[in-house]
């Protein structure tokens, strides 16, 4: 499973980059406006923390002015992937664009047809919202099952992009069911690393290795 962290706060993404297992990087228009810069200028920083995907979506509505929007996106840097909403021209945009070879990632999606469509659209990645599908009395974990199976029925090459993910859990059951990225806010992250039995089980073995008297060389 690939880990991408969804932020555009840059100490975050160079402190999960540090950790040599961040796959790339999901933005969006909340979380260009919550870090304050200058879309591109932070874009185009972003692009350069990290070799993988850095999702930049576009924020027009229609087809032709997502197209000119995507253009001066890809311009940015070749590990841009133009971010399109699950809507009829953010589809048209999604197979005008990945036709050409660029990499797109369908956003916003809430349903298995709508994963279906993205697919069909060529789409490179897909991301179906977890937490905000929870919120809302859905079923999250449903929907990312259900898309597998259907991707995996056609054979489609679109990456299922896990997003909208709250806690760990949301990462477990995910790549339970064949996910193929996970994007998780830096927090959530951490919090794959933590146990209390780690910590417990580390505690005692520095005690006792206190107790030896003993060092190991480092140089
Ligand atoms: C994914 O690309 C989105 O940016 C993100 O996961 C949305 O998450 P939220 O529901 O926590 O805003």
């Amino acid at each position: 499973m690939k880990f991408f962290v969804d932020t555009a706060d840059i100490a975050d993404i160079k402190e999960m980059a540090d950790t040599g297992l961040l796959d790339g990087v999901t933005t969006n228009p909340s979380l260009i406006a919550k870090s304050g810069r200058d879309f591109m200028e932070v874009t185009r920083e972003i692009c350069g923390l990290v070799d993988g995907p850095v999702s930049a979506e576009v924020v027009a509505l229609d087809h032709e002015t997502m197209m000119k929007e995507a253009e001066t996106l890809r311009k940015i840097a070749d590990n841009v992937c133009i971010k399109v909403p699950l809507t009829i021209d953010g589809l048209k945009t999604c197979k005008k664009l990945t036709s050409d070879g660029t990499m797109v990632n369908v956003t916003l999606c809430f349903s298995a047809n709508q994963a279906l469509l993205a697919a069909k659209a060529g789409a490179t990645f897909v991301s179906p919202f977890i937490g905000r599908h929870d919120d809302n009395g859905f079923d999250g974990m449903e929907l990312i099952g259900d898309i597998r199976l259907i991707y995996n029925n056609y054979d489609f090459e679109t990456e299922i992009l896990a997003a909208s993910i709250r806690n760990p859990v949301h990462v477990l059951q995910s790549a339970r069911l064949g996910a193929d990225v996970a994007t998780m806010p830096p927090a959530v992250i951490k919090g794959l690393f933590k146990h209390v039995l780690t910590d417990k089980g580390l505690e005692g073995f520095i005690k006792d290795w206190e107790k030896t008297g003993q060092s190991i060389p480092t140089s």
